[in-house]
This record gives structure tokens, sequence and C-alpha cells, in this order.
């Protein structure tokens, strides 16, 4: 395996509107994220992913560009940008941008013009079709709700959106439209960033005979993941967007791989694959059952199944990207662990737990301080449209309004989106004006200034993970080392071990509100990290209080 400059990887990502804000509009900027590159060296990090600062209109937070070579107000000029990466450059960081190439925003000037002129050459940057006698073209449903469909006013023909109305899908099967594509890729890997995390890219092929499916609820429509995922032929729009852009610049791309089963990821990661590396959503999403609203918590077992069966298969090829929360997701804390245990050691285990899989771990702003959901008292206080699609199929399904908003408590994708929690000054030290979003009340007590004076904060738990995982002498195991599952018939420890010619390490993680103990299959040559001040061991027995983690060498026997 040829060695890349990102193997050593440990990522961090900020949602950069809800970081830092250094001009008291409300707003986390790029100076703020300037602002606090040493706290994110510190870390261990040498990886930054920002979220999109593209010009937007903002229905999706930025996920909708209307411009690929500004930057928004919001956040600052491109001048900021530039500073960024030359400032992070300094400290051995590399930038990631988010690539947004599924679809635009209504607002970008590409759609403006196709709506302008339906025969012009931009109408065919988008996916456009006549509708059905007064209805869609199809019956597909949009990720966000409601039909994918939109109509052209004073027409019957209608744009397609995977996503809300106006983020309008882009033709991928026009040329011209893939070559301005790859010329705005190419500008910004030409200034001088890692790379990107790249969004929605299973999306971009559709299946050329736009079918309908079968309805999967009453409103009609259905998800037809079959006709807009992973569709054959997508490969080679894959293939040619690396070989004309993150080929030549040596770029690390991390792909927004959604619904990609196990067994297609060797395309993706191999040496030659589309990306560098594919999230890994096996366990942060892919044992959710939608359907089913009274399931409050993920099961060890289900979890465990999930990360070792995508962890086996991935090692044959490459690497994954493994992280617990991004800013799709609901806190970690929240989603893995049941209210009365969430504390230090539980928010530790985590992190132990993901941390040493082979693959590239993703740290999300204020995980490594240990920030939870914060619940609303009523649905207005939410602000995302794919909230409120949770809600809305809730109502339907027969949901009370209590029942629905204690869903979305549960389930949305906003709680990481509050205000990042700095300080216990007002505002959480987040701005010096009123943040655009509600800071969680639990600042006062979960901050980053306390946590940094204290040895038994999470925040120095995360800096003893990077740590390790950083050091000379286990870096090139955890970066390289197999992977294998230990201890497999525990039902609540989470067991495995890196591998490699020279050494043997053991993670274990008794996910678990209760002790217990474990027969060592092998002698301990040394603890290399324990979330614990105790280890008890007896003889070969070792006892591990609840939600404790280790990290040790083992004496080398096999
Ligand atoms: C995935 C992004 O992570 C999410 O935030 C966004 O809403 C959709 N893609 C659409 O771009």
């Amino acid at each position: 395996m040829r060695k890349k400059w990102w193997h050593d990887g440990i990522v961090y990502q900020i949602y950069p509107k809800s970081f830092y804000d250094t001009n008291g509009d409300g707003y986390g900027d790029i100076q703020g994220i300037i602002n606090r590159l040493d706290y994110i060296k510190d870390l261990g990090v040498n990886i930054i992913w920002i979220s999109p600062v593209y010009q937007s209109p903002m229905v999706d937070h930025g996920y909708d560009i209307s411009d690929y070579y500004e930057i928004d107000p919001m956040f600052g000029t491109m001048k900021d940008m530039d500073q960024l990466i030359e400032e992070a450059d300094k400290r051995g960081i590399k930038i990631l941008m988010d690539l947004v190439i599924n679809h635009t925003s209504d607002q970008h000037e590409w759609f403006l013009r196709a709506m302008e002129d339906l025969e012009g050459p931009y109408a065919d940057y988008y996916i456009i079709k006549e509708g059905n006698g007064g209805n869609p073209p199809n019956n597909w449903r949009s990720i966000f709700g409601g039909s994918a469909w939109e109509k052209i006013e004073g027409t019957n023909k209608y744009y397609l959106h995977l996503f809300t109305k106006e983020q309008p899908d882009l033709n991928w099967e026009n040329e011209k439209l893939r070559e301005e594509l790859y010329k705005m890729v190419n500008y910004w890997l030409d200034k001088g960033i890692g790379g990107f995390r790249v969004d929605a890219i299973t999306h971009i092929k559709k299946h050329p005979s736009f079918e309908g499916r079968p309805a999967d609820r009453e409103d009609g429509l259905v998800n037809a993941w079959d006709m807009y995922a992973n569709v054959p032929g997508i490969e080679v729009f894959l293939n040619e967007l690396k070989e004309r852009t993150f080929l030549p610049h040596d770029a690390m791309t991390v792909g927004e791989a959604m619904s990609l089963d196990v067994n297609c990821l060797s395309n993706y990661i191999k040496e030659d694959g589309f990306f560098s590396t594919v999230f890994d959503f096996s366990y942060n999403e892919g044992i959710e059952d939608e359907a089913s609203y009274e399931k409050q918590q993920y099961s060890v077992k289900e979890i465990k199944e999930a990360m070792f069966t995508y962890q086996l298969e991935a090692q044959k090829y490459g690497f994954v990207s493994e992280f617990i929360e991004n800013h799709d997701q609901p806190r970690a804390l929240n989603k893995f662990i049941p209210k009365e245990n969430r504390n230090f050691y539980s928010g530790s285990m985590l992190g132990t737990m993901y941390f040493y899989l082979r693959g590239i771990p993703f740290l999300y702003q204020g995980q490594e301080i240990g920030m939870m959901n914060y619940e609303k008292k009523s649905i207005d206080e939410y602000v995302d449209v794919s909230t409120f699609e949770i809600y809305e199929k809730a109502l339907l399904d027969g949901l009370s309004q209590v029942e629905a908003l204690n869903l979305v408590n549960r389930r949305s994708r906003e709680h990481a989106r509050t205000p990042m929690q700095w300080d216990a000054s007002e505002y959480s030290g987040f701005s010096g004006g009123k943040p655009w979003f509600p800071v969680n009340p639990d600042y006062t007590m979960i901050n980053v200034a306390s946590q940094l004076q204290e040895e038994q904060s999470l925040l120095s738990y995360y800096k003893k993970l990077t740590r390790l995982r950083n050091s000379t002498e286990y870096k090139n195991l955890f970066i390289y080392g197999e992977f294998k599952p230990a201890y497999t018939e525990m039902e609540n420890i989470i067991g495995y071990e890196r591998v490699d010619k020279d050494m043997r390490v053991l993670i274990l993680n008794n996910y678990d509100s209760h002790g217990t103990r474990i027969e060592l299959k092998d002698g301990i040559q040394k603890i290399l990290l324990n979330n614990y001040d105790i280890l008890t061991m007896d003889g070969n027995i070792l006892e591990l209080q609840p939600y404790q983690s280790v990290v040790c060498k083992l004496k080398r026997s096999r």
C-alpha cells in the first residue's frame, strides 16, 4: 500500500455558523476559526473539515450554494479564507472544504439562467422533465419530505430536487456542467487546501428511466433509492471527477456515501478508488429503524455487529472514516447512552470505542467536552427543514404532538448545531451578540474553559486519546495494524485488537452501567490508557467498572 499524507489524520469538524463569532453578529465566522486554531492544534488534530462557507441563501445552512467562488459574508471574505489556509498550514493543519456538487442553490446563476430560458444551455445543467398529466414526472419523494419535483411556473415542466426545493439537482450527464465543476474543484485545490468532504455524492447519477415505484406511504410517494443512490454508471462520473481533480493534487477526499452497501465499499476506498475514504455510517444510522418510534436507544449488540462488519470488510481495501457525531446527528451521549448514565465515564468510553478502529477518526465540535442535546419545549423553537420533516411524518404516522416533539428532541440534527460552549459567560463565550440559535442552557456546567483546567475532564481525556494515537511508538499500529474483534461473546463489551508483526494492542470497552469481569486470554504488558484511576486484576481476571475503557499492550504470544 502506498503511504499517503492523510493516513495519520485526526480530523476535527467545524460547523462554522456555531463555532466562534468574532464580530458579534451572532454567527460564527472564519476569523473565529483562525482564533481557535491553537485550541484545535492542542487537541492533537491535524486536519479540519469545515462545513460550507460559500455564498448561500442558507435555506439548508450553506448546503445550498449560490456561488462556489465566493465566501458568504456571514462568514467573512476570501481574504479570511486564504488567511485560514495559511495559518492552519503554519500549525501543520490541513483544511478540508465541503464539496456540495449534487445540487446548487436555486439562486445559483446557472439555475436562474435555466429558469429564464428552458430551451437554453443552462436548462440542461439541471434535471428538468415534462409533467405527467398535471402531476410530477414520477412519485419520488425528496429526502427532506414531499415530492422531489417542483413545478416550473407557467409550464408543464418540473425540476428535480432530492433535498429542499431550493436545492435543484445538477445534471451530471451534461459534460459542460461537469467541466465547470472540475474547474471549480481545481480552483480550491490550487489554493492549497488538503481536500474535501464530498456531500451527498452517491446521488449524482439518476436512473435514466426515471421510473416511479410503488408508494411506500399514504402520500403516494416513495423513497426510490435504487433510482437515485449508487445507480450503476455512477462510477464513470466518480472516476472522472477523481482523475481530473483530486488525483493530480494528491487531495484527501471523504465521501458522504449514504446508503452504500458494505459490499460495495471496495470501489470507493480501494487504493485507486473514487475517494480516499468514506464515512462509516453503519452504527450511527445503519441500525436506525425509521418506523420504530418507540426505540430510545441502540443496543450494544446492534452497534457492535454493524461496526465490526464494516471494519472487517473495509480493512480489505483501505480506510473508512470513523465518527460518532457530525452536524446531521444528535449528540453522541444522547444517542448512545441512557439519560441516567450520561457522564465522564460513558463519554470517554464512547471516545475510546471508536478512536482506535481502523480508519480516520473524526471529532465534531463540542463532542470533546460532551455537549448534549438541547431539548425544546415546542416545535416552533426548531429552525431546520429536516426537523420539520421528522415531526410531520410522525404526526402523519399517528403520533400525538407531544410524542412527535419527544421524537425530534431525541433525533433532530439541530442538537449538534447549538453554539459551541467555550466558557460560562453570557452566550457561552461564543459571541458578544445574541447567537443565531439559542445556546444550550447547560453551558454553565459543560464548557471548554472549565474542562481545560481539569485533569479528569472529557476534554483532557480526548487529548489523551489523540496523544496515544499520534505517539511515535503506536502510530503505525493504529493506522495500518489489522483490526480483530475480541471477546465478542461478551454482549456488552466492545472489544477489539489492533495487530501488526511487532505488536498487539487490546481495546476493551465496557458498554454497560454495571461492572463486569473478563477472563483475559493473554497477558497484559502495559496499560496505555484507562478512563478510571483504578484497574482491578485478579490473576487473569480483569474487573471492569461501569463504562470503563482500557487500552493495553498485550504480551506477544500469538
Ligand atoms: C448532507 C449534509 O450533511 C446535510 O447537512 C445536507 O442537508 C444534505 N447533505 C444536503 O446537502
